[in-house]
Formats: structure tokens, C-alpha cells, sequence
């Protein structure tokens, strides 16, 4: 227990209270009911937008640097939900999406995925924009990048991502998105991956990105399909003192470059 409390001492102010709003984003109850309002048109249960939700707020309040992206993004609900906690009038909201659907499955994404039909999960680019601005997102602040991931990414991108929402299923797609944004992410800032515990492509998709880019982050899982991490997070040695000493801790923020 006394390693426990020196780490906690020692431990960088945003890393202890990063940890401290990830365990909330998993274990807390709703925000407010304007939330649930704004992600009913998501493919996504209500536990998975709270998380969305929380995970936000927690960059909010840490002041990190950046933009957000949604790679996958269907009606726009999850996202609506992201900017509910996160838009400051500031901050560009990118979206990534065909809005004609999912392209075919391949090899890596297992037999189900591939006995699905291509053009599944239409959305439209008329109502994600709908759902941000009912969020409170200015239309100036909204960037849609419609088409294929392999068209859209080598337009021009985000300086700085303080948020990054990875909601595309298939490896193919869940990779290139994790190779084109990753490496603009803030320090500090959270990657979510939506589908880590329902496609096997996407979780191949992670760990296959992890090896090449020899990184080894410290992911949290909200529920059945989410992991989650922050960008630079190296221990939890701290966890048990935060979750007992809740609210005890400045919200100064320190970014590291890991
Ligand atoms: C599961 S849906 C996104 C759900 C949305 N984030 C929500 O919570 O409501 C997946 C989306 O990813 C898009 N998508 C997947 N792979 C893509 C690719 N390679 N290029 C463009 N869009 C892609 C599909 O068009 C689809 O709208």
C-alpha cells in the first residue's frame, strides 16, 4: 500500500487524473439526458456513449491540445456525443465516412464479418451534420471528408488530434486509420477503438499496429466492444489511491512525449 502511495505521489498530475476519469468513462453513471438524446441515431448501447462521453469531458478538462476525428461514422450520434462534452468553439470535428456503407469485408475479418453485404452502416453526411450541430458544433467547425478512407486520408488532416474515434470494423479500414491519425495525436490526448471485442479484424488491426510501431499502450476496455487508451499513459501504479482518494487531485495537465 505504501508503493501504492508514492507512486501516486510521484506520478505525473495528468497521468493520476486521467486514471481517475478513465474509471469513471467505465464504471459511472449517465452525464445527462441530452447525451442519450443526441446518440440515439448511433450504432452504439447507451454504456458505450456514456464511455464516449466521459473520455471527452476527461480531455476537456485536461485542456489537450487538438481536434477530433471519427473514422466510421454512420448518422453521426457517436460523434454528437463526443462533441457534447468536448466542442469549445475551437476545436474542428473531422468525419470520415463513405456514407455508402462498408466496403466488403476481407480475409483478415473473419467468416461472419465476410458473409456480410458491402454498402451496410448508410449513413448520410446531412444528418451527422445535423446531430454535431444539435451538439452545438458551429457549421465552421465541421470538416466531413466523404469517400473512401484511401481517398479521403491523404487530403489535408488535422495539425493536432486530441481525440481520436475509431469506429470502422474492418481491419483494413481500422488500420489505416490508426497509421494516418495516430501519429497526431497529443500527448495526453484518447484513441477509442470502437470494435476491438466484436470484429476480429479490428482487434487484429490493433495489435498488428502496436508491433510495427513498437508501441506498447496502457488500454482500458469499456464494455464488450470499446478499448480505449491515452496517448502516453505508462503505469497504473497509481490506481488504487486514485479510486480511493477521488477529487483530491489538481487538474494540472504536463504532456510527455512518449
Ligand atoms: C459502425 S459504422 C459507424 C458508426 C458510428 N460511429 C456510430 O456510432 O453511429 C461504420 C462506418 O464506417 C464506414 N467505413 C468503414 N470502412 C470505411 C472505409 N474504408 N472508407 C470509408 N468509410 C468506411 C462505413 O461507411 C460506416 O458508416
Amino acid at each position: 500500500m505504501r508503493g501504492f502511495r508514492l507512486a501516486d505521489r510521484f506520478a505525473p498530475g495528468w497521468v493520476r487524473l486521467s486514471v481517475e476519469r478513465l474509471s469513471a468513462a467505465i464504471t459511472a453513471r449517465p452525464p445527462d439526458r441530452m447525451v442519450w438524446s443526441l446518440g440515439r441515431g448511433a450504432l452504439n448501447d447507451a454504456a458505450a456513449l456514456e464511455a464516449l462521453y466521459r473520455s471527452a469531458a476527461d480531455v476537456a478538462d485536461r485542456r489537450v491540445s487538438g481536434d477530433v476525428v471519427e473514422c466510421g461514422v454512420y448518422n453521426g450520434g457517436s460523434v454528437a456525443t463526443v462533441a457534447r462534452a468536448l466542442h469549445d468553439g475551437r476545436r474542428t470535428f473531422w468525419l470520415y465516412d463513405s456514407f455508402h456503407g462498408m466496403p466488403p469485408a476481407g480475409d483478415r475479418d473473419g467468416l461472419f464479418a465476410q458473409s456480410l453485404p458491402a454498402g451496410e452502416c448508410h449513413g448520410t453526411e446531412r444528418t451527422a451534420r445535423h446531430a454535431l450541430a444539435r451538439a452545438g458544433v458551429p457549421a465552421d467547425r465541421i470538416q466531413v471528408r466523404a469517400g473512401w478512407f484511401h481517398d479521403t486520408f491523404t487530403a489535408p488532416l488535422p495539425a493536432a488530434v486530441c481525440y481520436l474515434h475509431i469506429d470502422a470494423d474492418w481491419y483494413d479500414s481500422v488500420l489505416l486509420s490508426l497509421r494516418t491519425f495516430y501519429p497526431l495525436v497529443t500527448p495526453g490526448g484518447v484513441i477509442v477503438l470502437d470494435d476491438f471485442g466484436w470484429w476480429e479484424g479490428a482487434r487484429r488491426a490493433f495489435y498488428d499496429f502496436v508491433a510495427e510501431s513498437r508501441i506498447h499502450p496502457l488500454v482500458d476496455r469499456a464494455g464488450p466492444g470499446q478499448l480505449l487508451w491515452i496517448k502516453g499513459a505508462a503505469h497504473h501504479r497509481h490506481l488504487a489511491p486514485v479510486w480511493h482518494a477521488r477529487g483530491q487531485h489538481s487538474p494540472e495537465f504536463t504532456p510527455t512525449d512518449q
